[in-house]
C-alpha cells in the first residue's frame, strides 16, 4: 500500500472513530493511537494550549517533555506561526527541543477551534531523517481539522 493509500484509510478510520464524540481527551487519545499504529512512527501525540503554554496531552511512544513555551521548539513555533512545520533534520532546527535522542525528523500540525484559535498541536517524531513531506502534511491537517 502506498503512503497516500495508507493515509486515505487512516483519515477515514479517524473520522469514524471520533464521530459523535465530544470529549477532547478521548478524541486525541484515539487519534494518537490510530496514527501511531497505522504509520509506525516513533512518537505521536498532542500538546494542548493551557494557561498560555503547551502541556503534554494524549500520546503514544516514549515519555516526553511536559511543558513547552509559546514560540519555543518546533511545537511552540507551529503554535505561534499557526502553520504546519516540517523538520527534515531536527539538528538543523534552531531551538529544537530534544525529548528523545532517537528523534531525527518531525512534523507539527496546529489544531484550530471553530474560531480559528490554536487549541493544540499534533506532534509526530520519526527516528529517520526526512520522513515527512506534503502528503503527511495534507492528511494530518485533514485529521486535525476533524477535531472540533
Ligand atoms: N521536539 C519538540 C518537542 C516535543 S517532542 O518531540 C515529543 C519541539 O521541538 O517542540
Amino acid at each position: 500500500m502506498s503512503k497516500e493509500e495508507k493515509y486515505q484509510e487512516l483519515v477515514a478510520n479517524v473520522k469514524a472513530i471520533i464521530e459523535g464524540e465530544t470529549d477532547m481527551i478521548a478524541i486525541m487519545s484515539n487519534i494518537a493511537a490510530e496514527i501511531h499504529q497505522t504509520m509506525k512512527f516513533w512518537w505521536t501525540g498532542f500538546y494542548r494550549v493551557k494557561d498560555g503554554e503547551l502541556i503534554l496531552g494524549p500520546f503514544q511512544g516514549p515519555i516526553a517533555c511536559m511543558h513547552i513555551a509559546y514560540g519555543r521548539g518546533v511545537c511552540g513555533t507551529a503554535w505561534k506561526k499557526e502553520k504546519t512545520i516540517i523538520v527534515p533534520d531536527v539538528e538543523q532546527f534552531p531551538g529544537h527541543i530534544a525529548c528523545s535522542s532517537q528523534s531525527r525528523s518531525e512534523i507539527v500540525v496546529p489544531v484550530f477551534d471553530k474560531d480559528s484559535k490554536v487549541i493544540a498541536v499534533l506532534d509526530i517524531d520519526s527516528e529517520h531523517l526526512s520522513t515527512f513531506d506534503e502528503t503527511d502534511q495534507k492528511y494530518l491537517e485533514e485529521i486535525c481539522q476533524a477535531i472540533q
